[in-house]
């Protein structure tokens, strides 16, 4: 049977997540984070695909690789949440889910970071939560993918379908 997959996404910087600004991002490695995130998906028989890059591009490759084969996207842009358009257009042409992540709430920092170019493609948006976000991502896109494409076809009622509709 096809496994079913959420691509998580991390952009610029979050690699440097342990020692980078702890008292804003905390003490956890993204490593750690990936972790937590895959065991969500696990618990719910998915599989999770993690790419991080510093460099928009390889974003938008993942995003690419990513249409028609992966169900959901969760997405921690990084800095590119607030001028990344080229990540946006990827994003655009995926069909499925995508649940915009932040460790921090964005819209209580700087004025420059309120703004996000992924919100208005995203099905939900975790932000504020620290590492707990990440199950929470995960888990709210497979909730929104399970929901788009149920996995048991819904009942019609149609007798044809059984093979028993006594008129032959
Ligand atoms: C971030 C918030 C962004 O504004 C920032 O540039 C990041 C991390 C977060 O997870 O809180 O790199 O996305």
């Amino acid at each position: 049977m096809p496994r079913h997959v959420v691509l998580l996404l991390s952009g610029p910087n979050l690699n440097l997540l342990g020692t980078r600004q702890p008292e804003i991002y905390g003490t956890d490695t993204l490593l750690d984070h990936v972790g937590d995130a895959r065991r969500a998906a696990t618990e719910r028989g998915w599989d999770l695909e993690h790419r991080q890059s510093n460099h928009e591009g390889d974003l938008v490759d993942a995003v690419h690789s990513g249409i028609g084969r992966v169900e959901a996207i969760v997405v921690n842009p990084g800095a590119l949440t607030h001028y990344g358009w080229s990540l946006h257009d990827a994003l655009a042409a995926f069909e499925g889910p995508i649940v915009e992540l932040h460790l921090s709430e964005p819209r209580e920092r700087e004025p420059w970071r309120h703004h996000s170019v992924v919100e208005p493609l995203a099905t939900a948006r975790v932000a504020g939560q620290g590492g707990a976000g990440y199950p929470q991502a995960v888990a709210l896109a497979i909730e929104a993918a399970a929901a788009e494409a149920p996995t048991t076809p819904p009942d019609t009622g149609d007798a044809a379908d059984t093979g028993d509709s006594g008129e032959r």
